[in-house]
């Protein structure tokens, strides 16, 4: 069976903050069940805290995850979200893909200076 993911960005900024390019990557992905799967969120400013969401058809953004501490690594169950060390770069991994997994993952980063 192959699975179909899509990754995208939901870009919440301060307004007092100038517009940043927040990349994120793949925007599509189809894999088959039981393989892995990693997401990047990354950008070239530091976050303060960094969300992971996932949304379902019909439905609105549900939270995973928040990471504020560079470094921080948590995990639920199959899913592992990392924070990188200077808090610029965030990763999604799911461990051995199930059909549940299938849907639309969201990153925002939010930023105070
Ligand atoms: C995002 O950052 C990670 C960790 O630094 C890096 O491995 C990955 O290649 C980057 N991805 C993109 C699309 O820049
Ligand atoms: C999938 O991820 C798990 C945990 O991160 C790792 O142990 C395993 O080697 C990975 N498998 C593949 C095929 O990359």
């Amino acid at each position: 069976m192959v699975l179909k993911f899509s990754v995208s960005i939901l870009w919440i900024q301060l307004a007092w903050v100038s517009t940043q390019q927040l990349e994120q990557s793949p925007w599509f992905l189809s894999i088959q069940e039981g393989e892995n799967f990693t997401a990047y969120c990354n950008s070239s400013s530091v976050f303060t805290s960094l969300q992971w969401y996932r949304q379902d058809p019909g439905e609105g953004p549900v939270l995973l995850v928040r990471l504020v501490t560079g470094g921080e690594v948590k995990k639920q169950k199959r899913l592992t979200f990392q924070f990188g060390d200077a808090r610029k770069d965030s990763s999604l991994h799911i461990t051995a893909t199930q059909p549940g997994d299938t849907g639309l993952y969201l990153c925002a980063g939010a930023q105070c200076s």
